[in-house]
C-alpha cells in the first residue's frame, strides 16, 4: 500500500525501535523517567524555549495551551479551517469553556494577517460580550494544504497580540515542514510565540507524542492540566526515546518529502479533471479538486484504494501526504493510479 492519507502513519525507523528496547524509564508522573526528561530538556533547547512537556497527543497539548490562556466566557481567535477549531472535538467548549471565533484569511492561504485577526478580536469591548483571551496559529497549515508563516509574519501578528494584551499559541504539528521549507530554524518560527504545540508522531515518525513548550511556569502549570486529563503516564521513556531519535534523525531529510509533494503536484497538474496550482505546494500537504472529473473523494478514495493507494478527502476535495514511508517510486506509481482513476470511464 502507498499510504498518502497522513504523515501520522509513519512507523518507527529501526533506530527509534532500538532506542526504544534500550530506554532507561522511570516513573514520569513523578519526574523520574530519565528519557523523558532528556527529551523535553532537548525539545526546549532546540525550540528556545523554558521548558517542554511530553504529552500523548497534539490535541491534548493543545487543549491544554487553550485551557491555561483562557478563562471560561472568552473567545479564541483562529482562521476558519484551524485544527483546535475543526478536528479536536468542540475540545476548547467541553475542556475550556471557551469557543472559537473563526476568521478568514483575506488571500485565501490560511495564513492569516493581523487585519484578518482583527476582524474577530473583542478587546475593550462591552462587558456584555465575550472578550478574545488567545490568538491561535497554526505552521504549516494542515486544511489549508500545508501553508506557511513566515517568521515575518509571526512576528509581526504576536508583537500586535501582546500589544492588545493577547497571548499567541502556535499549533506546530508540522513546524519542522515548516521551518524545512521556509530555510529558518524552528526557534527562530516559534520565539515570538508564548507557546508552542509540536507532534513527534506525523513527519518526524515517532510512533506516538508531541511537545508542548512554553514558560517554565506555564509547563508546570500544563503539567497538572495533563494529569487532569488522564495523561499522566508512568514508564513513558519507551516512547521518548523514539522522539528523541525522531527529533535529530528526521529533520535533515524533510526536503525530500517536500519534493515528493511537489512532484505529486506537478504530476496531478497534467491530469484532466485535476484542479490545483502545483506552486502552492511548498510542504508534504497536497490538495487537489476532482470535482472536474464528474467523481468525488469518497468515490476516487475507493478507487485508489483498489490499486494500493490511500487518499483521504471530503466532498470534492482529496488530501495527500508524502512522508519518509513515501519514496519518489511510490509517487510514480500513485499518479499512474490517480491517472487511471480519474480517467478511466
Ligand atoms: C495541525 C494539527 N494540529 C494538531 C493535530 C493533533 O494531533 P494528534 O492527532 O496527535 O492529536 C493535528 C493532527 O493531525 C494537526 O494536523
Amino acid at each position: 500500500m502507498i499510504d498518502l492519507r497522513s504523515d501520522t502513519v509513519t512507523k518507527p525507523t529501526p533506530a527509534m525501535r532500538r532506542a526504544m528496547a534500550e530506554a532507561e524509564v522511570g516513573d514520569d508522573v513523578y519526574g523520574e523517567d530519565p528519557t523523558v526528561n532528556r527529551l523535553q530538556e532537548r525539545a526546549a533547547e532546540i525550540f528556545g524555549k523554558e521548558a517542554a512537556l511530553f504529552v500523548p497527543t497534539g490535541s491534548m497539548g493543545n487543549q491544554i495551551a487553550v485551557k491555561l490562556h483562557t478563562r471560561p466566557g472568552s473567545e479564541v481567535v483562529i482562521e476558519e479551517r484551524g485544527h483546535i477549531f475543526n478536528y479536536e472535538m468542540a475540545a476548547m467548549a467541553a475542556v475550556s469553556g471557551t469557543i472559537a471565533r473563526p476568521v478568514k484569511s483575506s488571500d485565501g492561504t490560511g495564513v492569516l494577517t493581523w487585519d484578518d485577526i482583527s476582524a474577530g478580536l473583542r478587546v475593550h469591548t462591552a462587558y456584555y460580550l465575550a472578550p478574545t483571551a488567545l490568538v491561535a496559529i497554526e505552521n504549516s497549515h494542515n486544511l489549508a494544504g500545508g501553508t506557511l508563516y513566515t517568521r515575518g509574519r509571526t512576528e509581526d501578528v504576536c508583537e500586535r497580540a501582546h500589544a492588545a494584551g493577547l497571548p499567541v499559541h502556535l499549533d506546530g504539528a508540522r513546524i519542522f515542514n515548516a521551518a524545512t521549507a521556509l530555510n529558518e530554524t524552528v526557534a527562530a518560527l516559534a520565539r515570538p510565540a508564548d507557546s508552542v504545540m509540536f507532534c513527534l508522531s506525523k513527519g518526524l515518525g515517532a510512533p506516538v507524542g508531541s511537545m508542548l513548550l512554553g514558560t517554565r511556569a506555564f509547563i508546570d502549570e500544563a503539567r497538572a492540566w495533563r494529569k487532569l486529563l488522564g495523561g499522566g503516564m508512568r514508564q513513558v521513556g519507551v516512547l521518548a526515546a523514539a522522539g528523541l531519535v525522531a527529533l535529530e534523525e528526521t529533520p535533515p531529510k524533510l526536503h525530500e518529502d517536500h519534493a515528493n509533494a511537489r512532484r505529486l503536484a506537478e504530476g496531478l497538474a497534467e491530469i484532466p479533471g485535476v484542479k490545483i496550482d502545483p506552486e502552492r505546494v511548498v510542504t508534504n500537504i497536497v490538495i487537489f479538486d476532482v470535482a472536474a472529473a464528474g467523481l468525488d473523494a469518497a468515490a476516487v478514495s475507493a478507487r485508489l484504494a483498489e490499486h494500493n493507494v490511500l487518499a483521504a478527502g471530503a466532498g470534492t476535495s482529496i488530501r495527500m501526504v508524502t512522508h519518509y514511508d513515501v519514496s519518489r517510486a511510490d509517487i510514480e506509481t500513485a499518479l499512474v493510479a490517480i491517472q487511471e482513476v480519474l480517467t478511466a470511464r
